[in-house]
């Protein structure tokens, strides 16, 4: 596991700031399947992760492997082809890397995507959901350790930086999509959840579960960043039974076009 420390995330911003010659409005981290939606940005410069100093490598099926940065809608992305997650080893502040990144290049939003199992009886294959609170199911925590007072607070607040929210829900009326918003759990992974951990995590007040999203949003939350989380809801998790990592990708797929254009009028609007 690497050390994290401010000069190396100040180094690996360096280095992006070589390549490209623009300071990126918004930073897009879209999770299993949803790769493709970066082919939207135009005048863009791809950097595959390993060529990046200190950035950590994706190694899922479904997820890229690249940063893609351009121009979509009129405003400046920067765009990870390729989540890191939690359980592919990484540390907590590993998985989190990019986004510092983002935030010493300029970005003060960030959107994420991913992939989420319907706690929640009322949710289908295919909803997209808002998350507008989490449950973090570990005691770890991508701030554990010294501070970095040069991104924020020790005892960061994680109920504001919210307002990116009332403005994709106005996004969803315009596409006629119900916004439907969400209490994401957080659970480490890579198994699925148990049965008994369903019941547990209904109990708890969550709508959706997944692996992802929570250490990003706590960085992001913690450098003062204005957040906003979708769900793609892509199984019920109570017929986990014979739930596989190719469902999750089918059920994402089916979504796809309608949460591009989600994403797109999202990004116009902000
Ligand atoms: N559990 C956890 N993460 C997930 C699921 C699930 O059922 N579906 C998609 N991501």
């Amino acid at each position: 596991m690497k050390v994290i420390t401010y000069e190396k995330i100040l180094e690996t911003a360096d280095y992006i700031k070589s390549k490209i010659n623009l300071k990126p409005d918004i930073a897009l981290i879209l999770g299993s399947g949803l790769g493709s939606f970066t082919d939207n940005i135009t005048d863009r410069i791809e950097i595959p992760y390993e060529e990046i100093p200190n950035f950590p490598i994706s190694t899922v099926k479904g997820h890229g492997g690249k940063l893609v940065i351009g121009k979509l809608n009129g405003k400046n992305v920067i765009a990870m082809k390729g989540r890191i997650h939690f359980y592919e080893g990484y540390s907590m502040q590993e998985t989190t890397f990019p986004i510092r990144v983002f935030k010493l290049l300029g970005a003060e939003k960030l959107l994420t995507v991913s992939a989420v199992g319907a706690i929640n009886t009322n949710y289908h294959s295919g909803d997209i959901v808002i998350i507008n609170d989490y449950i973090k199911l570990t005691s770890l925590s991508p701030l554990l350790g010294t501070n970095m007072e040069e991104f924020g607070e020790r005892f960061p607040n994680m109920n504001g930086n919210t307002s990116l929210i009332p403005i994709m829900k106005n996004i969803f009326n315009n596409n006629f999509v119900k916004p439907i918003e969400a209490v994401y759990a957080f659970m480490a992974g890579p198994q699925y959840e148990t049965k008994a951990e369903v019941n547990m995590l209904r109990m708890l007040g969550a709508d959706v579960v997944g692996m992802s999203t929570v250490p990003e949003i706590i960085v992001a939350k913690h450098a003062n960043m204005e957040v906003c989380s979708l769900g793609c809801v892509t199984n019920a998790v109570s017929d986990a039974d014979n739930l596989s990592h190719e469902e999750v990708l089918q059920a994402s797929e089916k979504a796809k076009d309608k949460l591009t254009k989600i994403i797109l009028d999202f990004i116009k609007e902000i």
